[in-house]
């Protein structure tokens, strides 16, 4: 029997990362899977965005012609997907339990495996994801290695004040655990009251060579990794790394 509870970290922070973070992470992320993958993916093609957040991602590539879906574990982000991408098939689960026969070509996931706080846990995803995927179907996500976390994250400080919000971010970052943190705090404006709300959402950094090891014990071939700063020139800064593998039932 499985005991896993779904990821809901985000629900507080759904109205900001809708309003202040998503569009960020989509303008960088887009350029790198149209070189990546999109240019090989045929038009109605089956995919299925993991840990979607407020779908902005989603609603791009229905624009583009794609069959798309789209899971996370977070109510609260997923309510913002709702509004953002109308079209999609969209469902509240956890990568954890992800249980799919063979649907789709492409699975693609952006910034949510380094809330996976174990290399078990990752493991047992990449394997779901595998399930997941037809023959020669691509697995591409985003992923921090420690280059980011040492160089842009730690001490670094956001915010952002708003008519009816403001929020504030501290993150740090222990070399020793390899576990990061985003310390939030976030007033909301309810009812003509302040309301404040402070949480801590964790981060695990993995190396390349355990992200790879994980994704050949689940299956996967022909795996790569492209740093966006070095290798795709996306980024200003480097250690955000997107990995691309394949399913190879038959080769
Ligand atoms: C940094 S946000 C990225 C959202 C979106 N992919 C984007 O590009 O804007 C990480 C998302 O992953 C989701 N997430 C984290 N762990 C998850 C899990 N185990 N299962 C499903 N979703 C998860 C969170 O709820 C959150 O919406």
């Amino acid at each position: 029997m499985t005991t896993t509870t779904l990821y809901t970290e985000y629900d507080p922070l759904a109205h900001v990362y809708n309003e202040d973070w998503a569009l960020g992470v989509l303008q960088e992320t887009l350029p790198a899977l149209e070189k990546l993958i999109l240019s090989n993916l045929v038009k109605d093609a089956q995919v299925l965005d993991l840990g979607c957040g407020t779908g902005q991602l989603v609603q791009k590539l229905l624009e583009k012609g794609y069959k798309v879906t789209g899971i996370d574990a977070s109510e609260g982000m997923l309510r913002y997907a709702h509004e953002n991408a109308p079209g999609a098939k969209l469902i509240l689960n956890d990568a954890r339990l992800l249980d799919f026969s063979p649907t789709f070509n492409a699975v693609i996931s952006i910034g949510a495996f380094n809330h996976v706080m174990s290399l078990e846990e990752l493991t047992s995803i990449f394997k779901n994801v595998y399930q997941a995927l037809l023959d020669n179907g691509i697995f591409l996500f985003y992923i921090f290695l420690e280059e980011e976390y040492q160089l842009n994250w730690d001490d670094k400080i956001t915010g952002n004040v708003k008519e009816d919000y403001a929020w504030a971010a501290r993150n740090s970052y222990d070399s020793e655990t390899k576990i990061a943190a985003i310390n939030l705090t976030i007033f909301s404006l309810i009812e003509k009251t302040w309301q404040r709300l402070d949480s801590t959402i964790l981060e695990k950094c993995y190396t390349k060579e355990e992200i790879i090891t994980a994704l050949k014990t689940s299956g996967f071939s022909d795996i790569s990794s492209y740093d966006s700063h070095h290798d795709l020139k996306i980024s200003q800064m480097p250690g955000s790394t997107y990995f691309v593998c394949y399913k190879r039932v038959h080769s």
